[in-house]
């Protein structure tokens, strides 16, 4: 039997990773703990144990493929004992099994594994694909040979995708306890290696700074990058109701809703604005723009083109309102008063009216990151700026000082509001 030396010293969670026998594995944690390095290894691992496999190893998008997985199997698998087809993307091994490299960066990409056949699938960063996307990939998981059929998968919590943190904290992380091995009901075994940058010797080592870099994020990203936490949720929230299950929505959005958005200026800071429907009771948040140093040119192009009847902006703005008025844009001043506003906009939440799409990943980060300011009983001026338009669009409309253009609207639309839950 041949022996080939492999130039990769697994660290003790690495180790854990790659012995555990489950059917699907979770290696999860922090940002630097070794994830894509040990993935990486631990299908190199399956391949050469069993000949002829077929291999797959997904990233979301093709430049964070080529960088973390592809770069890591070029400089760690050793060289006599593979071809590497660059423009297939199929590393094919000198015992026949196969290792392709993949990303699924749009809705429905996973369809076009329809006919396919793995023995070993891999995903790099799991909070960047959806939870049919595992599961279209996961039935195909077949082969007649009696090898395990195995997925191993990373992740760290990711704020900025409640959605997807979601099913990966229920799937894994509660399914059994930490390196525990628990059963579904078919008695497919699943388990959760977590594992953070503290555990990567070699990071410690060759970049001290990353670390201090990662200290030194805001509080959730901390929580998250750094310590892997799954359960991210800040004290003293100040939409403290706001629930990803709920709350995050798509919906079609018809020619009868009525079309609202909400303007918060920026200079150095975003510019944002969201862009609402309102089909006579609920608002969905349907899309944002999300911008540092916009030039007003551009601004008014991209608002003229989602075509809001109102736009609800910043009342400090006012040169600024002026200027895009002048632009045919229909913008007139918000009511700013801030306490009145989160009011309402948390008694929207409350009462299941207001729905983000998850396309607004601006405006979901901020949600979940913006806290008050207890000493000066105000939320701290941090994560604002699409919340502040959320606010000034919100407010503004619906409340009855306004001369209830929320009521006049709602009156000239009829819709059936059943298909809303
Ligand atoms: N066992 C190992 N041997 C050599 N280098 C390692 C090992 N584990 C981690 N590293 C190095 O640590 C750094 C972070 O690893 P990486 O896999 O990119 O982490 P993550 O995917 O969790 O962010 C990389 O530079 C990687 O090469
Ligand atoms: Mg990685």
């Amino acid at each position: 039997m041949k022996t080939i030396k492999v130039n990769y010293k697994p660290t003790e969670k690495q180790k854990l990773f790659h012995k555990c026998g489950a059917d699907e594995v979770l290696y999860g944690g922090a940002a630097g703990g070794g994830k894509s390095i040990a993935l990486v290894m631990d299908a190199l691992d399956y391949a050469l144990r069993y000949p002829n496999s077929n291999i797959v190893l997904f990233r979301r998008t093709y430049p964070e493929l080529e960088e973390s997985l592809i770069q890591n199997a070029l400089k760690f698998y050793p060289r006599e004992i593979y071809t590497y087809n660059e423009s297939k993307k199929v590393m094919k091994l000198i015992n026949g099994s196969r290792i392709l490299f993949r990303y699924m960066e749009k809705k429905n990409d996973e369809t076009r594994y329809q006919g396919a056949e793995f023995q070993y699938i891999g995903f790099d960063e799991l909070t960047h694909f959806s939870k049919k996307q595992y599961e279209f990939l996961k039935s195909r998981l077949r082969g007649s040979s009696k090898q395990p059929k195995y997925i191993r998968a990373t992740a760290n919590p990711d704020p900025r995708r409640p959605i997807n943190n979601q099913w990966i904290k229920e799937y894994f992380v509660e399914f059994a306890p930490p390196y525990k091995i628990g059963k579904d009901k078919q008695g497919r075994t699943r388990c959760y290696i977590p594992a953070n940058v503290y555990d990567n010797p070699y990071l410690m080592e060759n970049d001290p700074d990353y670390i201090k870099r990662l200290e030194s994020l805001p509080e959730l990203e901390k929580q998250a990058f750094l310590y892997g936490n799954w359960d991210i949720k800040l004290e003293g929230l100040v939409y403290d109701n706001f629930d990803p299950k709920i709350h995050i929505k798509e919906k079609e959005i018809k020619p009868i809703y009525h079309r609202i958005a909400g303007l918060d200026f920026g200079a150095t800071n975003p510019t944002a604005v969201v862009f609402i429907a309102f089909d006579g009771w609920h608002y969905l948040v349907y899309d944002e723009i999300y911008s540092p140093n916009i030039l007003l040119d551009d601004l008014a192009k991209m608002v003229k083109e989602r075509n809001p009847r109102q736009i609800y902006a910043d009342p400090s703005g006012k040169g600024l309102i002026r200027e895009l008025q002048r632009k045919g844009l229909s913008v007139s001043k918000a009511d700013n008063d801030v306490l009145a506003g989160i009011m309402t906009v948390k008694q929207l939440l409350q009462d299941k009216r207001l729905f983000i799409s998850e396309k607004c990943e601006n405006l979901l980060f901020e949600i979940q990151n913006y806290v008050w300011d207890k000493e000066k009983e105000k939320p701290l001026k941090a994560f604002d700026h699409a919340l502040d338009a959320l606010r000034y669009a919100i407010h503004t409309f619906h409340n009855p000082k306004r001369k209830g253009l929320e009521n006049k609207i709602s009156a000239g639309i009829k819709e059936d509001y059943i298909d809303w839950y």
